[in-house]
């Protein structure tokens, strides 16, 4: 492990944030994967590479193309009707892969989660990516208030103006949720696809989000299909992380298995 001055750190911290791709990122967790990176080699052209390359994995290489988020917002504030506002909706969705491979299912799925969930007056949509666009499908008090929480910083600041724009009080941040998990109370909270992601980055995620977020409930779900599109065993993988992760706790666990993703709901 190598010594990491403060200016090698400054210096490094920089040079990640000078492509305009990295530049919203949330600077703590640039800090973080810089420190890391720094400590593992000295080379700064790698170092730089390497931690860009983490970042890229984590957040950046799930966006199709780069969001023009005020032609969104225009787009959700001409939509008033459900049924535009839903179709707005998709069309913004579909720009981020997480919720674009998420489309086709969209109905069923929280057509489902409604049967297994009472309404909820508080949510938090952890590492929720465009998420927080599924509202209009989700089983919410009228007075239910929305937090969702990812590292870019712009498309939070999108998502602020968006979830009013869907009918509901809510707070986005720009964070990263590991390790400080966040700490506020609701009755559920979604971990959409990310504990896979979120395991690439310390693999005790899951297990800190699981145990750490204050939620009655929890739904927690993985991708059965990776970033390139094919299907790799993915079922029984993410199968057997989630039965290690919940096999000696007194939670109720229900399982649901979809086209794209594998749904647990947890009830602590
Ligand atoms: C597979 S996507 C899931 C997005 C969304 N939950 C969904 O299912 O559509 C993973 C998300 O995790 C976010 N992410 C990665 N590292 C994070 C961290 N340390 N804290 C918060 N969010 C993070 C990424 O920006 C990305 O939006």
């Amino acid at each position: 492990m190598n010594y990491v001055s403060p200016e090698a750190l400054a210096a490094t911290i920089t040079a990640i944030q000078q492509n305009k791709q990295y530049a919203t990122i949330d600077a703590n967790l640039v800090e973080r994967i810089a420190r890391e990176e720094l400590a593992k080699r000295t080379n700064k052209k790698e170092v730089v590479k390497h931690a860009r390359s983490r970042l890229r994995q984590a957040g950046t290489a799930y966006f199709k193309r780069q969001i023009n988020y005020q032609r969104a917002l225009e787009q959700l504030q001409t939509a008033t009707a459900l049924d535009t506002q839903k179709a707005a909706c998709r069309d913004i969705m579909a720009l981020h892969t997480s919720t674009a491979e998420r489309l086709d299912i969209l109905d069923d799925l929280f057509a489902t989660l409604s049967q297994h969930l009472p309404p909820a007056t508080s949510v938090l949509d952890i590492a929720c990516g465009l998420n927080p666009l599924t509202i209009p499908w989700q089983s919410l008090e009228k007075d239910a208030t929305y937090y969702a929480v990812d590292i870019f910083a712009d498309m939070m600041q999108f998502l602020s103006k968006a979830i009013p724009l869907l009918g509901r009080t809510g707070q986005a941040t720009a964070a990263s949720v590991i390790p400080d998990v966040p700490i506020s109370t609701v009755d559920v909270a979604y971990i959409f696809k990310a504990i896979s992601c979120l395991e690439q980055l310390d693999p005790n995620a899951g297990e800190l989000l699981l145990h750490g977020l204050n939620a009655k409930h929890i739904v927690a779900t993985f991708p059965l299909q990776s970033l390139g599109g094919r299907k790799k065993g993915m079922l029984n993988t993410y199968q057997a992380r989630m039965a290690t992760l919940t096999h000696d706790q007194p939670w109720t666990v229900k399982e649901f298995i979809f086209n794209t993703e594998l749904v647990y709901i947890i009830e602590k």
